[in-house]
């Protein structure tokens, strides 16, 4: 069954599957993972997941250049298939080009809905803290993104050249989500 979840450790081995399914290295879409983090060891996984958890909390200062956001894996049981972020404001890079919410799923787990089901999630989640409407926005591209978000009813504002490239800035109503 496919579950959205908070980020945990206990999921270290399962989580290492799924980034090996990506490559080391590569760009995984939503997660947070940055180039330097240590994911490797249970130590610094450990860390990473804790960092991740700890951008959720208002009470303390978003990381640099970040906004306070919440993560998610996307999990069938203990498999990892994707991540999930909404970023909990916009600022003008978000606005411009990156918006609320960010998304990926593992290669051996795409075309069978998990992104769509996520999205859905993410998009009730948004709609309970009065977030509405949200900016999701893709690569011109990215067809399976594009797709995945016009099934939320997405509504195309533009497309506009970013420092992310050329994007499709969708806007999702979450009012009468979920
Ligand atoms: C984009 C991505 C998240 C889609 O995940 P997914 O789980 O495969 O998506 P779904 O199975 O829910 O499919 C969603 C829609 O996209 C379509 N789709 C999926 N992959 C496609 C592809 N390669 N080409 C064309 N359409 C595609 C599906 O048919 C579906 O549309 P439909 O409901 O009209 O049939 C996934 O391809 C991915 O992680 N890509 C790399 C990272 C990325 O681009 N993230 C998004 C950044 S904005």
């Amino acid at each position: 069954m496919l579950e959205l979840i908070a980020p945990t450790a206990r999921l270290h081995i399962a989580w290492l599957a799924a980034r090996d399914d990506w490559g080391r290295g590569v760009h995984q879409d939503g997660s947070g993972l940055r180039p330097d983090d240590d994911v490797d060891s249970p130590a610094g996984f450990a860390t990473w997941v804790r960092g991740l958890r700890e951008q959720a909390d208002e009470s303390r200062p978003a990381p640099e250049g970040r906004v306070h956001a919440l993560y998610w894996w996307i999990v069938d049981g203990d498999e990892v298939l994707g991540a999930m972020s909404l970023r909990l404001r916009l600022n003008d890079f978000l606005r411009r080009a990156g918006g609320h919410i960010g998304y990926g799923v593992r290669p051996s787990a795409r075309r069978r809905g998990v992104a769509t089901f996520a999205l859905g999630g993410a998009l009730t989640e948004a709609g309970r803290r009065g977030l509405d409407p949200v900016l999701v926005t893709c690569d011109v591209d990215n067809v399976a993104s594009a797709r995945t978000i016009e099934r939320h009813g997405g509504k195309l504002e533009d497309m506009r050249d970013t420092e992310l490239g050329r994007v499709r800035r969708y806007w999702i109503r979450t009012a009468s989500v979920g």
